[in-house]
Order: C-alpha cells, then structure tokens, then sequence
C-alpha cells in the first residue's frame, strides 16, 4: 500500500508501505530522521507522533488509552494526532497521508 508522509519542512514523499509494520516502522525505514522514535515501538516516548490527514482520521480511527494519556504531554496534540507506532499498515490503508508533528 501507499503512505504518503509529509515532513517538518511540508515536502510530501510517497512509499511503498509494508504491511503488519507499524506506520512509524515504515516511516523509519524509508529513512526520515526527523521521526525518532527513541523508544522503538513501545507507547512510551512519544517521538512517534503524526497528525493524520482529513481524509483519514476517520479510516485510521482515535488513539487508544495509554496513547492517549502520552499525546496528552504534546504540545501540538491536535484532533488529528496518533503516534505512529501504534497504527499497524494494511492494505485498507493503501493511499494513507500523516503529517510529521512538530518537535516538542
Ligand atoms: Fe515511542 Fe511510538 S516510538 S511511542
């Protein structure tokens, strides 16, 4: 599936996504450095973080609690944030747009 991700600097790049990868594995290893993504995976850093295009939010769906509560320590939560670790690509996704958040 496509994921297209735009960075800090607005460019849009668009990948070849792997599915049963989280979208920040994606975005890692397509090679963004602005993605940190310190804790690797685990809801416990909060360097993950996009904001997912409108015409998405509803296909991608809310954070789940402990992701919640850590977007929580953002400064540029919006209604749009996930953390991209915790969304899982697949096929339904093909097409997916996130926005790199700012850096806190
Ligand atoms: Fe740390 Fe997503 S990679 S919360």
């Amino acid at each position: 599936p496509k994921l297209t991700i735009v960075n800090r600097a607005g460019e849009e790049s668009t990948i070849e996504a792997q599915t049963g990868l989280s979208v920040m594995e994606n975005i890692r290893d397509a090679g963004f450095d602005e993605l940190l993504a310190l804790c690797g995976g685990c809801c416990s850093c909060a360097t993950c973080h996009i904001q997912i295009d409108a015409d998405w939010t509803d296909v991608v769906g809310g954070p789940n609690g402990d992701e919640d509560d850590l977007l929580d320590s953002s400064d540029h939560r919006n209604a749009a944030s996930r953390l991209s670790c915790q969304v899982e690509m697949t096929d339904a996704l093909d097409g997916l747009k996130v926005i790199i958040a700012p850096e806190d």
